[in-house]
């Protein structure tokens, strides 16, 4: 069944109702975060509760619940279920009060559901995925996982009218990330990804696949690069929760060496999915 959890009890996630006055929906003013189910386990939930907890604090948003509190009512979700492998979304919103944009005097709501993953196709994974690059046109604070997703929705929306997964977005002439996702690229046998700066997100995935890069002796390079490098590269891939670790086969049309996925994205991946399957 697909859980929702709304005002402290688990209901029908197709029967939830998020009231008008809510926050979240009025203002986007909330963070939130999605993990990864697999064989009923959430994967690195420490992780994603953690970058919750630094969202939340980054915007003077006080959690109604702890972090503890939020792993039983994950947990139990879970259970509710009865998913195997599933995607938890949980948000948490200045809560719910008659609109004015000053902070109102009342406690932060926590909503999520569970629900079966999305899937990626296995077409995509063995010949990779065209992007498209586009301007970034987001605020000063993508390090924080805002609910404020419309620049993102707009980059998406474009790629896939161009018969692309994912938009690429460009900042000052540099990769910053994808519209939700990290973005890699390998050159001459070293790794390189764009370094933590408040321009994009610390993604879970980003920070495994660089520790397992680390591990398996590849070199690394937290380094902003261009569209041209990017192109230039011998191999690019895309990491999120969702897509876990995802072949570029193309920017704008150009495709990347012989745009097949490359033996260092392979084995990324490979191991990346060892690490839920222990
Ligand atoms: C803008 C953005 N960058 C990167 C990511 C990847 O982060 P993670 O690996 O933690 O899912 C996401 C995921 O939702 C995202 O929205």
């Amino acid at each position: 069944m697909n859980i929702g959890f709304i005002n402290g009890e688990y209901i029908n996630a197709d029967e939830a109702v998020i009231p008008i006055d809510e926050r979240g929906h009025q203002f986007g003013d909330g963070v939130y975060e999605v993990v990864k189910i697999y064989n009923s386990l959430p994967f690195l939930l420490d992780e994603h509760l953690t970058r919750l907890k630094e969202s939340a604090s980054a915007i003077q948003l006080k959690l109604p619940y702890s972090l503890d509190d939020i792993k039983k009512i994950i947990l139990e979700g879970i259970k509710r279920s009865e998913l195997l492998n599933a995607e938890v979304y949980f948000q948490v919103t200045r809560g719910i009060a008659p609109r004015n944009h000053l902070f109102p005097n009342v406690s932060a709501s926590f909503t999520m559901t569970i629900k079966p993953a999305r899937k990626v196709s296995e077409q995509s994974y063995y010949k990779g995925i065209k992007t498209i690059t586009t301007k970034d046109e987001r605020w000063a604070n993508c390090h924080i996982k805002s609910l404020n997703l419309l620049p993102n929705v707009l980059a998406k929306q474009k790629a896939n009218n161009e018969e692309s997964y994912e938009a690429i977005l460009i900042k000052d002439g540099y990769v910053t990330e994808g519209s939700s996702t990290n973005v890699f690229v390998v050159k001459n046998n070293t790794l390189y990804t764009t370094p933590l700066t408040n321009n994009i997100l610390s993604g879970i995935t980003r920070k495994n696949v660089l520790k397992l890069a680390q591990k398996l002796d590849v070199e690394v390079l937290e380094k902003s690069f261009t569209t041209e490098f990017l192109i230039s590269g011998d191999e690019a891939f895309l990491t999120s929760t969702t897509v876990e670790v995802l072949p570029i086969r193309s920017v704008n049309n150009k495709v990347i060496l012989n745009g097949d996925p490359g033996p260092i994205t392979k084995l990324l991946h490979e191991s990346f999915r060892q690490l839920y399957a222990e």
